[in-house]
């Protein structure tokens, strides 16, 4: 029987990425099947029967999708983490769930500092900003992200610090940072970037008493989740300190408090997008999507050993 993927991104890859999907899925005797730009859960619901495999971004893969899935095998986030898809109920259905760990790394790391850039110019409102040379930066998590974020920082004359539960502080010297001990020591730097997954243990966890402790022009660079930062303390921070700036890949859920309590018209202090949009570049689209495709193709043909459940465990480090 040919078998079907399902390619379901309600954000759409470049067109260019999704050519070369369909080229790895053809030459496999597969067939690609896509759900592009869909606007609903029922849209997603009515596409997965009869998918042998599904290719997903940030969408939500939940007990009521798999429950539709009546012949999938494995679905691959093509991304990072795995807090979109339901692993237990894979689990239980037998469904293999695997990421594209890295491939994203490069466009979130720009991202980042296209971010850091607009805020220390005072987002070109014509009054004088800073320059990054010399400043601190440090890293929650130290994954294939934060590794990128870390040599572009290295570039610009910056000074790396990280903390990762998972790597050893060796290890993080030897890549040319200064390995930090605890979650909180991070804080005591002007620049902290958040590379962990959304995990039970990471939810909310960046909280007031963090926060407190950044020094003055204390910034929160958020490329993780969003859910990653307690969102009334990050409101409640922004509000009391008009020199802290929260600088974050897509809006928190409740934006306008957030708007109003920084006023904030040239968007130095708080600088968010619409849409996640670290890993919304042709490259980035073309690495994660071609590895998908990649990935499950060696799936049914190698029969390649499944990864799920080891949440981004893959090179020993914390993800997001
Ligand atoms: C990530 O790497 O943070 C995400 O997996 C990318 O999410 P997206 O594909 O929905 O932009």
């Amino acid at each position: 029987k040919q078998r079907t993927v399902l390619l379901a991104t309600e954000k759409a890859f470049a067109a260019g990425a999704v050519t070369k999907i369909e080229s790895v899925v053809k030459a496999a005797n597969y067939t690609l099947k896509k759900l592009e730009n869909y606007k609903g859960k029922d849209d997603l619901l009515a596409a997965v029967e009869g998918a042998d495999a599904m290719i997903i971004r940030s969408d939500i893969v939940d007990a009521a999708v798999l429950e539709k899935a009546n012949q999938l095998k494995i679905v691959v986030r093509a991304g990072a983490g795995y807090d979109n898809i339901d692993l237990k109920a894979c689990e239980s259905k037998g469904v293999v769930a695997m990421n594209t760990p890295g491939q994203n790394a490069n466009a979130v790391a720009e991202l980042v500092f296209g971010m850091m850039i607009v805020s220390a110019r005072n987002n070109f409102d014509g009054t004088s900003g800073f320059e990054l040379v010399n400043r601190e930066i440090a890293f929650y998590g130290f994954g294939a992200v934060a590794r990128a974020v870390h040599k572009l920082a290295q570039g610009f004359g910056m000074k790396s610090f990280a903390y990762d539960p998972y790597i050893p502080a060796d290890k993080i010297k030897e890549m040319g940072a200064e390995p930090v001990s605890s979650v909180a020591g991070l804080f005591e730097h002007q620049y902290v970037s958040l590379h962990v997954p959304l995990t039970d243990e990471t939810k909310a966890s960046i909280n007031k008493a963090l926060l407190s402790k950044m020094p003055k022009g204390g910034t929160l660079i958020n490329t993780a989740r969003v859910e990653v930062v307690h969102e009334a303390d990050m409101l409640e921070v922004l509000s009391t300190r008009s020199d802290f700036c929260y600088l974050c890949d897509v809006a928190p859920k409740d934006i306008e408090p957030f708007k109003a309590a920084v006023g904030d018209k040239f968007g130095k202090r708080l600088i968010f997008t619409k849409k996640k949009m670290g890993a919304q570049t042709a490259e980035a689209n073309d690495n994660a999507g071609v590895a998908a495709a990649n990935q499950i193709v060696g799936f049914f043909e190698k029969g390649f050993e499944a990864r799920h459940l080891e949440v981004s465990l893959a090179d020993g480090c914390l993800e997001g």
